[in-house]
């Protein structure tokens, strides 16, 4: 417990949970789960079920989805996909360095999100965002077919 003062002080430099209040932090803190991965390692594998929402603490992860990777660095949240639809995973996500994460398991997800809109909205941000990239390739393939 006596750690938690600082763990909050370092989530509340990442932006996913900037909005939140201290006692949120604190919540996470403590219903979070921090997780290191060693580089290559892969964090989500397509098609597993359950598991978490991910925040990257610190390095970066990359994801191969619609024909492209993307990479994810410190801030950048993956997982949700899997959590907000009820499937399998829809990508694998590998660390390219050495990952930390803040993993919010399931069970905790819904509830967390709904006490915490301006998290909600920030991952629709990023959905949005996503879908609109693989959007526009598609797209763009399109108009070179025609
Ligand atoms: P999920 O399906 O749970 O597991 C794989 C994750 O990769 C997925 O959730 C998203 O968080 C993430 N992901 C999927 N597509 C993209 C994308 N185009 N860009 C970044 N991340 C993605």
């Amino acid at each position: 417990m006596d750690e938690l003062p600082g763990e909050v002080e370092a989530l509340r430099r990442i932006p996913f949970f900037q909005d939140l209040t201290p006692e949120d932090l604190s919540r996470i803190a403590t219903i979070g789960e921090r997780r290191s991965f060693a580089a290559g390692e892969a964090i989500v594998s397509k098609a597993d079920v359950g598991g978490g929402l991910f925040v990257i603490l610190s390095g970066s992860a990359t994801v191969e989805a619609g024909g492209k990777a993307h990479t994810l660095g410190p801030g950048g949240f993956f997982g949700e996909m899997a959590l907000l639809a009820g499937r399998p995973r829809s990508a694998t996500v590998v660390a390219v360095e050495p990952v930390e994460a803040m993993v919010l398991e399931a069970m905790y997800f819904r509830p967390f999100l709904i006490k915490n809109p301006s998290v909600a909205v920030t991952i629709l941000e990023g959905v949005v965002e996503r879908l609109r990239e693989v959007q526009d390739r598609i797209d763009a393939a399109t108009e070179d077919q025609g």
